[in-house]
C-alpha cells in the first residue's frame, strides 16, 4: 500500500482504495477504475481472439478498438478516456504533460521492481479554473499475442511490419517484451466549478 502527495491531491494506490480518506470525496472514482480496468483486460482478450482470427495483419486496427468504444460511450458525460504512450504508435496517443509525468512515475516504480498490477495514480487537478479528476492505470504488455505488433524486428511479420510504415510512419511502438510497460489509460472527468 504506498500513499504519497504531491502538489494539489495526489495518490498512488496500491491496494486497497479503502486507505485513502479522501477517496470518497472523489464521486465517480470506483466507475474510473473500472473503466480503465476494462480497457485493459478486454483489449488483451481481443487481441487474443482476433489475432488468432484474422492474423495479426488483419487484425492491426482492433487493438484500439475497446479504449474508442468507451471513449465514445462516456463522451456525453464529458469524460475524456484515452490510451497514452511514450513509445506512441498513434500520434493522437501521445502523452500531455500530466501524462508525461505519470508516466515517468510508472516507469520508476517499474524500473525498481515495484509497479503492481493495482498500481494505479489519481489526482484532482485545477486546469484553467476547473476542477478535474486525473486518473491513470498502467498498461502492461501481459501476453506473448502483443508481440506479434510490438515486439522485437524479428518477431513482426513483414506483412505486419508494411501496413505499420504504410498507416504510422512514425510508429515508436515496437521492440517491447513480455511484462514491459506498455504505457497507460488515462481518463480525465471534469468535477465541477473550483473551490
Ligand atoms: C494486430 C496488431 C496489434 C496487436 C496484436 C496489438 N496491438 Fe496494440 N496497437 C496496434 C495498433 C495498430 C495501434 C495504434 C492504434 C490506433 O491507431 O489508435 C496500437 C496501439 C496500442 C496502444 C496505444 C498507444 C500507442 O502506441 O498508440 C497500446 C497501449 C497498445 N497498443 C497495447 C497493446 C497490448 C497491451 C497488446 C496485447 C494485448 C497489443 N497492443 C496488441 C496494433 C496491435
Amino acid at each position: 500500500m504506498k500513499k504519497r502527495h504531491v502538489g494539489i491531491a495526489c495518490v498512488v494506490i496500491g491496494g486497497a482504495i479503502l486507505s485513502w480518506a479522501s477517496a470518497a470525496d472523489l464521486p465517480g472514482l470506483l466507475a474510473v477504475q473500472q473503466l480503465a480496468l476494462r480497457v485493459v483486460e478486454e483489449t488483451r482478450e481481443l487481441m487474443q481472439v482476433e489475432v488468432r482470427a484474422r492474423g495479426p495483419a488483419g487484425a492491426l486496427q482492433q487493438c484500439s478498438k475497446i479504449a474508442l468504444g468507451l471513449a465514445k460511450q462516456h463522451e456525453e458525460e464529458g469524460w475524456r478516456v484515452r490510451r497514452v504512450s511514450v513509445k506512441y504508435r498513434n500520434p493522437a496517443d501521445a502523452p500531455d504533460e500530466y501524462e508525461a509525468r505519470v508516466l515517468d512515475e510508472f516507469a520508476a516504480l517499474k524500473a525498481k521492481g515495484e509497479l503492481q498490477v493495482d498500481t494505479e495514480h489519481a489526482d484532482v487537478v485545477t486546469e484553467e479554473g476547473r476542477r478535474y479528476l486525473r486518473y491513470m492505470k498502467p498498461i502492461v504488455l501481459r501476453s506473448p499475442v502483443c508481440l506479434s505488433c510490438h515486439g522485437q524486428p524479428d518477431e513482426i511479420s513483414p506483412e505486419v511490419k508494411a501496413e505499420l510504415q504504410r498507416l504510422y510512419p512514425q510508429d515508436k511502438a515496437t521492440g517491447y517484451r513480455v511484462a514491459d510497460l506498455r504505457g497507460a489509460v488515462s481518463v480525465k472527468i471534469p468535477l465541477g466549478a473550483g473551490e
